[in-house]
């Protein structure tokens, strides 16, 4: 069954009826509390804005972080409630609880096109429950909110990879709509799977390679080359004899990687260089090694000159590429080049009339936090788990939900 949108919610009429809306609102924040990267709360407004204008009374709930056993100040959406509300144009109210007597009396005064935010879904450990009855109850709770009449627009795809009440159980009660940024990150991926024009380049990047194996096994059979940095390329080095130094290494893994790097060799390929430093910081200073040559006490932070040029190469005649995860630690000046160099080749391909994907927060952030422009690449998904979930070929039971 073809899955319903917001646009045949919009047709049915919205207006004076209760729509609960799951977004992705789970924005990074620095020590001080303030959002360094807005792109998940930009990326939720156009159906938020479509719902309130249409004169639905809109309540949103969205997770921050992973509070863990109960309701902790520093995990308050307050924030995010401040810069929704900004991005809209109108007041969005915060709920001082989830479902409790704060929300639904909140939710009971909503007029016509009035917006409230609920208080971080995850304050209620329901919400993230193995046990289906106790997500049903909070599930349950969260459709009193929107009474009888009431209807789900689930749209926040970062999460569609989690069978967790407000994402899947409420779909299950309510009658149940993908929202715009669900239904455009889901056409993009199905591009990327089903009407692939080649060559075909993956980038992967990110810290933990335990978390990847997965998705690089499938990307490998798919992709026609598969470039592999961050902190997981120490574990594949290894994997090839290299000594590492101090870097990221997940020694249990070592022997899977080799597995992978012997049935892949054509396709999987690693840093030929990298930036090392004696440690984890800032102004740690910066060296260039090859990357059989990383000294015992030095720890690579970023590709190398030479690996940004190698990818470079790659990338050039690519039709698709999909990225996800930094090639360094961007977050520090000194370590950012091999992610900026690999982005610009990405953006250089799409200029050629590629069709380029980022996926996931991390290199999203990226993107906005090296002023690389938005819209050198065809898409920025605001998913990297569930993207990558995705083109592993796992079922989502947030998008598997929305097609009963
Ligand atoms: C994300 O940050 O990828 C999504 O918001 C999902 O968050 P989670 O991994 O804590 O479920």
């Amino acid at each position: 069954m073809a899955i319903k949108t917001l646009e045949d919610l919009l047709q049915e009429g919205v207006s004076g009826r209760g729509v609960l809306v799951r977004s992705d609102l789970n924005v990074p924040l620095d020590e001080q509390g303030a959002i360094t990267d807005p792109g998940r709360i930009i990326a939720s407004v156009p159906t938020l804005k479509a719902l309130s204008d249409a004169g639905a009374k809109v309540v949103v709930t969205a997770h921050l972080g992973r509070p863990k056993g109960g309701p902790d100040p520093k995990f308050s959406l307050a924030p995010v409630a401040a810069a929704l509300g900004e991005q809209l144009g109108r007041h969005v109210q915060l709920a001082g609880d989830v479902v409790g007597t704060d929300a639904l009396a909140r939710a009971e005064g909503l007029t016509d096109g009035d917006v409230l935010l609920l208080e971080n879904i995850r304050f209620d450990t329901r919400e993230t429950s193995k046990d289906d009855a106790e997500r049903g109850k909070l599930a349950k709770a969260l459709v009193e909110l929107v009474g009888d009449d009431g209807a789900f627009v689930s749209d926040g795809f970062g999460v569609v990879h989690r069978k967790q009440a407000s994402v899947y159980d409420v779909a299950t009660l309510l009658p149940h709509y993908a929202g715009t940024l669900v239904a455009a990150e889901v056409k993009v991926l199905e591009q990327l799977t089903s009407s692939t024009d080649r060559p075909y380049a993956v980038v992967l990047g990110g810290s933990k390679v335990s978390d990847k194996l997965a998705v690089i096994e499938s990307l490998a059979q798919r992709a026609d080359s598969l470039l592999i940095g961050g902190g997981m390329c120490f574990t594949f080095l290894a994997a090839q004899g290299f000594s590492v130094g101090s870097s990221l290494l997940e020694e249990s893994m070592v022997d899977t990687c080799r597995t992978l790097l012997d049935t892949y060799a054509d396709v999987l390929h690693l840093p030929v260089d990298v930036v090392v430093a004696d440690k984890f910081a800032a102004d740690a200073t910066a060296e260039v090694v090859a990357a059989d040559r990383i000294p015992d006490d030095r720890m690579g932070l970023d590709i190398g000159p030479g690996t940004v040029q190698r990818f470079t190469t790659l990338l050039s005649n690519a039709r698709t590429v999909f990225w996800n995860g930094p090639m360094g630690v961007f977050e520090f000046a000194s370590f950012a080049a091999g992610t900026k160099g690999v982005a610009e080749a990405i953006i250089a391909a799409t200029g050629k009339g590629g069709f380029s994907v980022v996926g996931g927060g991390d290199s999203a952030a990226a993107v906005r936090q090296l002023g690389l422009p938005d819209d050198g690449f065809s898409h920025i998904s605001t998913g990297g788990g569930a993207s990558l979930e995705y083109l592993e070929g796992k079922k989502l039971p947030g998008l598997e939900v929305l097609e009963s």
